[in-house]
């Protein structure tokens, strides 16, 4: 089988759109500042803050069309591979574990079992961040006076945040250590062919 095709095309224009669009919004969440009652802020806080806002909802977008292509993909990244509770997806990830737990490096790239799973994991809170600002761009005040369920939202956006920036870090070692150990993983999820 083509190295390349290890995951389908879909998945691959999928995978970057959410890669883009999440690392983009982590780095210039450094710099933005969110309207806040009663405090000014400078021309590039409150720019960034609305260039968020805008790639924050084309990540909404690039998400849900993932959820909808994961319903039915033919690939490794249908939701029976990136959520492995059926009992053949749940022993290849009991497999995996018990591989790690000897010193074993288990085998990566597209297919279920732990691999699967990691990947679920964080698509699940690149869902959770891109739903909660979905639902912020559309109640947050410009003036910044935000009410409680602004206020909940804003908590709950904060939050799922330091989960993204461990997946995103931790993602960035994995490509490192499979780039070294001299696997093509990286290569194959991001050619866009
Ligand atoms: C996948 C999409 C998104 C990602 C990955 C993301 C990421 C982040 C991160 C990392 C922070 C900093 C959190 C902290 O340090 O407490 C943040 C803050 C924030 N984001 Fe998002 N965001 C996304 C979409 C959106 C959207 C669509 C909105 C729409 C309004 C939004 C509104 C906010 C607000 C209001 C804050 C708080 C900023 C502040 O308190 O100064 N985000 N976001």
């Amino acid at each position: 089988m083509n190295e390349s095709k290890v995951w389908a095309r879909q998945t691959r224009f999928l995978h970057f759109g959410l890669a883009a669009t999440v690392t983009f919004q982590l780095l210039i969440s450094l710099v933005m500042e969110a309207p806040e009652a009663g405090e000014k802020r400078s021309v590039l806080e409150s720019t960034t803050f609305e260039i968020h806002e805008w790639v924050g909802m084309a990540a909404l977008l690039v998400v849900i069309i993932h959820w909808i292509w994961s319903l039915r993909a033919k690939d490794n990244s249908n939701l029976r591979f990136l959520f492995p509770w059926g009992k053949e997806g749940f022993s290849s990830m009991m497999k995996d574990l018990r591989e790690i737990k000897s010193l074993k490096l288990p085998e990566g790239g597209g297919r279920g079992g732990l691999p699967g799973f990691v990947h679920g994991l964080g698509f699940l809170s690149a869902t959770g961040m891109a739903l909660t600002g979905g639902i912020l761009f559309f109640i947050l005040p410009e003036d910044g006076s935000k009410n409680a369920t602004a206020e909940l939202f804003h908590d709950i956006h904060g939050f799922i945040a330091n989960f993204i920036w461990a997946y995103w870090w931790g993602h960035i070692a994995a490509a490192v250590i499979h780039k070294k150990m001299g696997h093509d993983t990286v290569k194959n999820m991001f050619d866009l062919s």
